[in-house]
């Protein structure tokens, strides 16, 4: 099979690697891809965001198959231009990924497929909202569309929830909508599965490290770390997420004429009264798919493929035995204004058992030099969560490049919940 994976990060450079072990893989194009992409496959300068230039590449090479990683493509309409030209894709239309651009479109979701999840209400008019959060105290504060990751406000008391709404409220169109709902608390965690539009497989459970700094301090950020999997939820629990959050919400979206081919990643947070839905992604997690890519224990490409020709058969998949850790090295300045064009050195000195996904790295006269915020996620497998840890440190302090930064803390959460 010919595959074109869509993305340049090192959620593509796991999914190309993982895609390269598979014996039926006869050519991995990458568009636009990055220095690690091309390791294991061919990049083109295509822009991944234009489903013309996608659709145009994807015929000219004859493609089997297309794998969106990011989102921005199913925004833009790629798989809905790709459907249209009758090639397979994985990755949902862009009426079914709005499950990840607008949180109001997601709750009704919930609401309408009875999925648990934190109550809420929706605002259109700043004051209201600032009268409403008053009055919880506690509360979250959402913008409705896309914010970057800056869309979100933990208020755990009334003055921070009052500046939560004005702050949100001043954000432009992505403020003119926002969301208002409980504050949870509990261990948060990424629930992903490949979907076919009407039958799933789940993949292992992950934790995220979403904010910058060691013991979740500072900024949110993309992702600084994973594991997998996590001890929090596990066995027939797991199943029952599954049951009660992926299958109605696949169920809902297919019943709306849009059903959702591709991965619906849920990020949950494990309270007292059971595991409830903070928000749907509809892609693979990054850096969560490094280290899933590292555990799972089965041929990617077929999962991916009956997923986009809706034939999967819901069973559950082979894991390796063991668990893995990503620690991403981010350049200095990431979050806010990540300074790029530094050499990234000491890749060559990775111990065997570390492996190194490249995410904001370019090549620039033979050396690699960063690109972006998170340069790199350094993943390794182990026993257990202490030894995959200790391999992955190992591996992260051969790498170097001037300002990097990350967190010493990665799996810290379920090594205390571990036996
Ligand atoms: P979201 O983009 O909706 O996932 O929100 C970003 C982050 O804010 C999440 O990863 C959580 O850490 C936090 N968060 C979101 N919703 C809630 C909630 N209802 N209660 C507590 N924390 C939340
Ligand atoms: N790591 C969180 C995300 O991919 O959204």
């Amino acid at each position: 099979m010919k595959v074109l994976l869509l993305g340049s990060g090192g959620r593509e450079h796991a999914l190309a690697w993982k895609l390269s072990q598979s014996p039926r893989l006869t050519k991995l194009l990458c568009a636009p891809g990055n220095p690690g992409t091309a390791q294991w496959g061919t990049n083109v300068p295509v822009n991944a965001e234009s489903p013309e230039a996608v659709v145009a590449l994807a015929r000219a090479e004859k493609v089997d198959l297309v794998v969106v990683g990011p989102e921005a493509p199913l925004v833009a309409g790629v798989a809905d231009a790709l459907g249209a030209a009758g090639i397979p894709c994985f990755g949902p239309v862009a009426a079914a990924a709005r499950i990840e651009g607008s949180k109001a479109f997601a709750k009704e979701i919930m609401a309408e497929a009875g999925v648990p999840t934190a109550a809420f209400r929706v605002f259109t008019d700043v004051a209201e909202a600032e009268a409403y959060a008053v009055a919880q105290g506690r509360i979250v504060v959402k913008a409705d569309g896309l914010a970057a990751g800056k869309g979100v406000i933990v208020a755990p008391d009334v003055a921070t929830a009052r500046e939560g709404v004005r702050a949100v409220g001043a954000m432009g169109s992505a403020g003119q909508r926002m969301v208002l709902e409980e504050l949870l608390e509990g261990e948060e965690v990424s629930l992903m599965a490949l979907c076919d539009g009407e039958r799933y497989v789940l993949l292992p459970l992950s934790q995220d490290h979403k904010r910058v700094g060691d013991g979740d301090a500072g900024p949110n950020t993309g992702g600084m770390g994973a594991y997998c999997p996590v001890p929090f939820l596990t066995g027939d629990a797991l199943i029952e997420a599954g049951e009660r959050v992926i299958a109605p919400t696949l169920a809902a979206l297919k019943a709306r004429g849009t059903p959702l081919r591709g991965v619906l990643y849920a990020g949950l947070m494990l309270t007292k009264s059971g595991p409830k839905v903070l928000e749907f992604n509809a892609r693979f997690g990054d850096p969560e798919t490094q280290v899933l890519m590292l555990q799972l224990g089965e041929d990617l490409l077929p999962l991916l493929d009956a997923c986009a020709r809706g034939t999967l058969v819901s069973r559950p998949l082979v894991q390796r035995p063991g668990v893995s850790v990503g620690v991403v090295m981010a350049a200095e300045g990431y979050p806010e204004a990540p300074r790029k064009g530094q050499r990234i050195d000491g890749l060559d000195a990775v111990p065997a058992d570390g492996r190194v996904f490249l995410a904001g790295v370019a090549q620039k006269e033979g050396d690699l030099v960063t690109a972006g915020g998170r340069v790199l996620t350094v993943c390794a497998r182990g026993d257990d969560l202490v030894q995959a840890r200790e391999r992955a440190y190992a591996a992260v302090s051969a790498v170097r490049f001037e300002g990097m930064h990350f967190r010493s803390d990665i799996g810290a959460r379920g090594l205390r919940a571990s036996p």
